[in-house]
């Protein structure tokens, strides 16, 4: 795809008044290569088909860089001439010290506002990038084909029948990775007899999105965080968020008022045996994000998905390369595991359905 034509699933999007900018909460149009709010922040659609949505990431338009640069010039001749001016070294001193002051209760503040918007710290871009690396984006991928996910992406596109009917939903995946599994759900909703649903994945790991927006055109990739994601208020029927961090303040402003929350963690026995082999013990809780998940929102159910996947040596290298437990392996671990795997893997989720009392939003 060449990126003077939007890529299909924005387009969807863009027609159905869902995409916002993260800024100032506008809707986001086409102009030429660029997404566009009516408050001129451009955001550049990537030759792939996605869009970086995430914080700090538009186009000051030019004329604004002018004027910024007139300010910034005109702001600093008078700085030097106030300096010039200033008497003594200590009058200097107390002046670096009060815009020092001022500087630290700036970013008080903002890191403050932050707080308030996320229940998670958001992680930054070069983070997520480093840890969700090309490599980890391939082996999952490899993982997903080879149907480490099958009975998971059955049981939602199950839950979706039943909480949502066959019509054509609006859903985003919160966290999506490299888009794999948000494809296949959309494969077997279509299979199922659901109208064309629109969909969007957003993550803050650039390999993943655009791995997602080369290989699933029909969806919409954006690089964008949880907690400030770029949808109109209550504009979606869904939000998906598979093993992922969660920011339950903006899945309620986004959801509709009988939109579904599906939030899948892995269970204490979720790859004990590789758990067992790196770390000498199984022992993990998921209990204290589902005690935060059923404080936050209207549970309707929880059901248990489980199954046993044959393992091997190719199975153990892709695992290996995949989970972020293995993070902190040794050279001498990871080879050891895939020459010795276990015979099978124990694949192992709770599903979180839930409704969402909906606050007040400013966009
Ligand atoms: C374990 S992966 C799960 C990915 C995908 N849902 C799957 O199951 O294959 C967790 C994902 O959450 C993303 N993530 C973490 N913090 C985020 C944030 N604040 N905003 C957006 N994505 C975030 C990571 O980049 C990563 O892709
Ligand atoms: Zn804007």
């Amino acid at each position: 795809m060449t990126n003077n034509q939007t890529a299909v699933g924005l387009s969807k999007l863009i027609e159905r008044k869902i995409l916002v900018c993260p800024h100032c909460g506008q809707y986001l149009a086409q102009r030429g290569k660029s997404l566009v709010c009516g408050a001129s922040h451009s955001f550049d659609v990537a030759r792939q088909g996605y869009v970086n949505l995430a914080a700090h990431s538009h186009k000051v338009p030019s004329s604004k860089t002018a004027s910024a640069k007139a300010v910034a010039a005109k702001t600093a001749a008078t700085a030097a001439t106030a300096a010039a001016a200033a008497a003594t070294a200590a009058a200097a001193a107390a002046a670096a010290a009060a815009a020092t002051a001022a500087t630290a209760a700036t970013a008080a503040t903002a890191a403050t506002a932050t707080a308030a918007a996320a229940e998670v710290p958001s992680v930054k871009v070069d983070d997520a990038g480093a840890c969700y690396s090309a490599d980890f984006v391939q082996a999952r991928r490899a993982a997903i084909e080879r149907g480490f996910f099958e009975a998971l992406v059955s049981t939602i596109a199950a839950l979706l029948k039943k909480y949502c009917g066959k019509g054509s939903l609006s859903i985003l995946d919160a966290g999506c990775g490299e888009g794999s599994f948000f494809d296949l759900l959309a494969k077997q909703l279509l299979a199922s007899g659901f109208a064309n649903p629109i969909c969007l994945g957003i993550d803050l790991a650039v390999p993943g999105i655009r791995y997602a927006a080369s290989h699933f055109r029909d969806h919409a990739w954006c690089v964008a965080d949880l907690a400030r994601i770029p949808c109109k208020a209550n504009s979606l029927d869904v939000v998906l968020n598979i093993l992922s961090p969660a920011n339950y303040l903006e899945f309620s402003r986004i959801l509709k008022p009988d939109g579904i929350l599906i939030k899948v963690v892995p269970t204490t026995s979720h790859l004990c045996e590789m758990r067992h082999f790196l770390r000498g013990e199984t022992a993990f809780s998921n209990t204290r994000v589902v005690e935060h998940f059923g404080a936050s929102v209207k549970m309707l159910e929880l059901l248990l998905v489980e199954s046993c996947v044959p393992c091997g040596n190719e199975g153990a290298e892709r695992l290996f390369h995949m989970t972020p437990l293995s993070w902190h392996a040794t050279q001498a671990q990871y080879q050891e595991f895939v020459l010795n795997p276990p015979e099978n893997l124990t694949v192992s989720f709770e599903i979180l359905v839930a409704q969402i009392a909906k606050k007040e939003s400013p966009f």
